[in-house]
């Protein structure tokens, strides 16, 4: 046992290795790699669920594997009724993150095995959350026009079936492309603050709904996930090209943080950003995507320029989003529609390794104080 004076502190657990993982890997020279794989030779050639198979099997499916699990997701896309009553009810004050994190904990009530913590009943969870966070996701946005969210259709592949639930119409070929490609950026990363949130609970035996609860409310910071949104606020109040400059330098000027901008393990380039830029790049056929291309890539020059630091995976994501036609308060629910199967890999994952979670802090406080009942205070 170490005294308590003689614990060093690592502030932020700053190059802390927490545990080992075969999930994913973040190099810091500049690339990402999904069970081995890089992501630059898996981006536009798979589809978002053969990576999600890939992240829970721990290997890449056939065609007839890949064919099942869509099925699978496919009809488990759809909700408990007293969820779809809960998020209908819900105040359209609140952040869709807010009820995002509400519905999963709530669906945790309607798993009809809820005390099983076997591999399969974990497995069969894992597929469930896979497909039914999406689902809450439309149903939130479905629910602030009063509309119910239609049902999956058939014909339609797991992502597709997302986007037309969320918005209602078929996604063309384009945006299915944009979709693919954006949940495999965003499906996992590593041990990210919640990645790591989801296996300290997991880490106590905890069930699966609580450890995704736990990841949600990590990842709605700006400082996390939530910083797409705060990326399109930045260039909402951005009017003209012309004056990113001075806005810029304006918020450098009084130490404010740049939304996505700055990774904690990247010291190069996001190996994610040249893929999201390159899909908006492809999308500036819309003239507000052009617009806010045109002022993303000035951003990008100044910040380097001044700060020496890159865009990270939420700058460019946020102007994908926008083409996607998805409303910036969805930004961040999307984000975790995607990770979610990270998180269930990673759930798994700590529940093999069968170790608490539980570091130590150093005290720094005060010994020895004399004790005054409230009657003197
Ligand atoms: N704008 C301006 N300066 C920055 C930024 C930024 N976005 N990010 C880092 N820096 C500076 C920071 O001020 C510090 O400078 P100095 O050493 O002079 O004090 C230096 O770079 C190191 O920054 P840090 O905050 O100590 O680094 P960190 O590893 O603790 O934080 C971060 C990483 C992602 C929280 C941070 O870069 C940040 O707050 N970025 C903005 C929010 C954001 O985009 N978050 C998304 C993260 S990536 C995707 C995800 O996980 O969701």
């Amino acid at each position: 046992m170490i005294h308590n004076s003689d614990r060093v502190v690592v502030r932020g657990l700053k190059d802390v290795a927490a545990a080992e993982t075969r999930i994913s890997y973040v190099d810091y020279s500049g690339a990402l790699y999904y069970l081995g794989y890089n992501i630059d030779d898996l981006v536009g050639r798979v589809i978002y669920a053969e990576v999600a198979y890939l992240l829970i099997h721990k290997r890449l499916p056939n065609q007839q594997e890949l064919d099942s699990f869509q099925n699978a997701l496919v009809s488990a896309m759809k909700l408990p009724e007293p969820i779809i009553e809960s998020i209908m009810r819900t105040p359209k004050h609140c952040h869709p993150m807010d009820i995002l994190r509400t519905e999963v904990s709530h669906l945790g009530e309607y798993d009809p095995n809820g005390t099983d913590f076997s591999d399969a009943a974990n497995m069969r969870r894992a597929t469930l959350l896979i497909a039914q966070v999406p689902v809450i996701v439309a149903t939130i946005h479905g629910s602030r026009f009063n509309q119910i969210v239609p049902e999956p259709k058939a014909e339609l592949g797991f992502a597709q079936n997302f986007l037309y639930m969320f918005k209602g119409t078929d996604p063309d070929e384009k945006e299915t492309a944009v979709l693919h490609r954006y949940m495999t950026l965003h499906i996992d990363h590593g041990f990210n603050a919640s990645t790591f949130a989801a296996r300290v609970t997991a880490s106590t035996n905890s069930d699966m709904y609580s450890a995704v609860t736990s990841a949600i409310g990590a990842l709605k910071g700006p400082l996390h996930g939530g910083a797409s949104e705060k990326v399109m606020e930045m260039l909402d109040d951005i009017n003209l090209e012309e004056e990113v400059e001075e806005y810029i330098h304006g918020l450098l000027a009084d130490q404010k943080k740049i939304m996505g901008f700055g990774h904690r393990i990247y010291k190069s380039q996001d190996p994610r950003t040249k893929h999201l830029r390159g899909m908006v790049e492809d999308l500036c056929h819309r003239d507000r995507t052009l617009k806010l291309y045109n002022k993303c890539i000035k951003i990008e020059e100044i910040v380097y320029a001044r700060k020496k630091i890159y865009p990270n995976v939420d700058f460019y994501a946020a102007v994908t989003m926008d083409a996607l036609g998805v409303p910036k308060e969805y930004f961040t629910p999307f984000f975790a529609a995607s990770r979610i199967a990270g998180w269930v890999a990673h759930i798994i994952e700590q529940y093999e390794d069968a170790i608490l979670l539980r570091p130590e802090s150093k005290y720094v406080g005060q010994f020895n104080r004399s004790f005054v009942p409230i009657e003197n205070r």
